[in-house]
C-alpha cells in the first residue's frame, strides 16, 4: 500500500473523508498527539486500525465526537459529573469513560461495557467527524508500544505501507495524549493524566477524583485493571532509560562517570560533558510535554545506549510528563 502525506486542505480533508467512510483508516492531527482514525460503528473499520499499529485486541479504543447529539447516541447515560467536564473542558484533551450503547461494537471497547468519549478541539479533526457524521475510533498513531507522534514525519514513519493517508497538520501543541477520566463507577477515577489535571476536574466536580493504581507505580503481573493501557507497555526507546531523582551535581557525576546519554532539561545540556537530548525547560511542565515524545525517538536516532533522564515535577501537568517518561523507563528511578 502507498501511504500518502496531503495538507489538510479540502481536497486532502474531502479525501480523509472518503476514506474513512469507505471503511478504512486515514492518520489526521489532533491538538494532542496524532491518531489513526476510523469508523468507531464498524468492527471491521477498527480491526484495521488494530492491524495498523500491531496493536493488542485488548487495548480498547477512543471514541472521538463532534456534538453532543454524537455524545448521547454513543453512551447509555450522561451522569451530571460527565456534564460539567464536557461543558468545561471540550472540545479539547480529555477523555470521559461512560458506560457504551450497543452502536459501539465490542471490537473498539476490548469487550468492556464502558467507552471513552473525547471531543478534540483541533479544526481538522472536528470537521472529518462533523462532514462524516460518524463517531471516529483513533488511537495514538505510533507503531504500538513506540512514543505517540506529535508531527505528520514521525507518524509517516512508523505507519508507512500500513496507512492510505496522513493529513500534514503541523506540529500539536499539547504533544502528550488526552486525559481519561472515568465516570462509569460510583466515584471519578483517573486512568491517565494528560493536559487537563486532576485539581481542574476536582474544582469543576467539587469532590475527589481518584488517582488509578498504575500510573505512577507499576502494576504487578497478574494485578486487576480497569484501563488496558495501564499495564501495556509504552512510549519505550530502544535505549535503556532510568530517570534520576537527586541533585544536578550529583546527577552530572553520574552520566559522566558513565559516559550515559543525558535526557535533560535545556539550562543544563550545556553544563554537561556528554551527549544530551533536552525535553524543555525545568520550570515549564507544558513544554515538557511538548517536546518529550520527540526526545524519546531522538535517542534512538542517535544510538544512545544508556540515558539517564532528569526528573521532572510531578504537579499540574507535570503529572502526564513524569507517566509517560516513567513509562519509557521501565518504571526505573533512582534516588541520589
Ligand atoms: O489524546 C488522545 O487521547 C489520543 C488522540 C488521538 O485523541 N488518543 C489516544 O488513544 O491516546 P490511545 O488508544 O493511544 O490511548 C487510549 C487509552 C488507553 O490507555 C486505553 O487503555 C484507555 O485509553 N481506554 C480507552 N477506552 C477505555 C475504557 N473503556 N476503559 C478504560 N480505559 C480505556
Ligand atoms: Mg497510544
Amino acid at each position: 500500500m502507498d501511504t500518502r502525506i496531503l495538507k489538510p486542505t479540502q481536497e486532502g480533508i474531502q479525501l480523509a473523508c472518503d476514506i474513512i467512510s469507505a471503511g478504512d483508516v486515514v492518520a489526521i492531527p489532533t491538538e494532542t498527539v496524532y491518531g489513526l482514525f476510523a469508523d468507531a460503528t464498524k468492527a471491521d473499520a477498527c480491526a484495521n486500525i488494530f492491524k495498523a499499529k500491531d496493536r493488542p485486541q485488548d487495548n480498547p479504543l477512543i471514541v472521538h465526537i463532534s456534538d453532543y447529539e454524537m455524545w448521547q447516541d454513543t453512551v447509555a447515560e450522561i451522569p451530571e459529573d460527565a456534564m460539567k467536564l464536557a461543558e468545561v473542558f471540550w472540545p479539547g484533551p480529555l477523555t470521559i469513560i461512560l458506560k457504551k450503547k450497543d452502536i459501539i461494537p465490542d471490537e473498539v471497547t476490548a469487550g468492556m461495557d464502558t467507552v471513552g468519549i473525547r471531543m478534540p478541539s483541533h479544526p481538522v479533526v472536528l470537521e472529518i467527524i462533523s462532514k462524516t457524521r460518524l463517531p471516529l475510533a483513533g488511537p495514538s498513531a505510533n507503531r504500538s508500544g513506540r512514543p505517540s507522534p506529535t508531527d505528520a514525519q514521525t507518524v509517516f514513519d512508523d505507519m508507512t505501507g500500513r496507512i492510505p493517508l496522513v493529513l500534514d497538520g503541523g506540529e500539536c501543541n499539547i504533544g502528550v495524549e488526552s486525559t481519561v477520566v472515568s465516570l462509569a463507577g460510583k466515584q471519578p477515577i483517573l486512568f491517565r493524566p494528560g493536559f487537563i489535571t486532576k485539581a481542574q476536574m476536582e474544582d469543576v466536580l467539587q469532590k475527589e477524583v481518584i488517582l488509578s493504581k498504575g500510573i505512577t507505580e507499576e502494576l504487578a503481573k497478574d494485578e486487576k485493571v480497569l484501563s488496558p493501557g495501564l499495564k501495556h507497555k509504552h512510549y519505550a526507546p530502544k535505549a535503556e532509560v532510568t530517570i534520576i531523582n537527586g541533585d544536578f551535581e550529583k546527577y552530572k557525576l553520574l552520566v559522566e562517570s558513565e559516559n550515559a546519554t543525558a535526557l535533560c532539561f535545556d539550562e543544563y545540556a550545556d553544563r554537561l560533558n556528554v551527549k544530551t537530548v533536552c525535553y524543555g525547560s525545568q520550570t515549564d511542565s507544558k513544554t515538557q510535554a511538548v517536546k518529550l515524545f520527540h526526545a524519546l525517538r531522538q535517542l534512538d536516532e542517535i544510538g544512545a545506549g544508556k540515558v539517564y533522564a532528569m526528573m521532572p515535577s510531578t504537579e499540574g501537568v507535570g503529572l502526564a510528563v513524569y507517566n509517560r517518561l516513567l513509562r519509557a523507563a521501565g518504571f526505573r528511578v533512582v534516588n541520589l
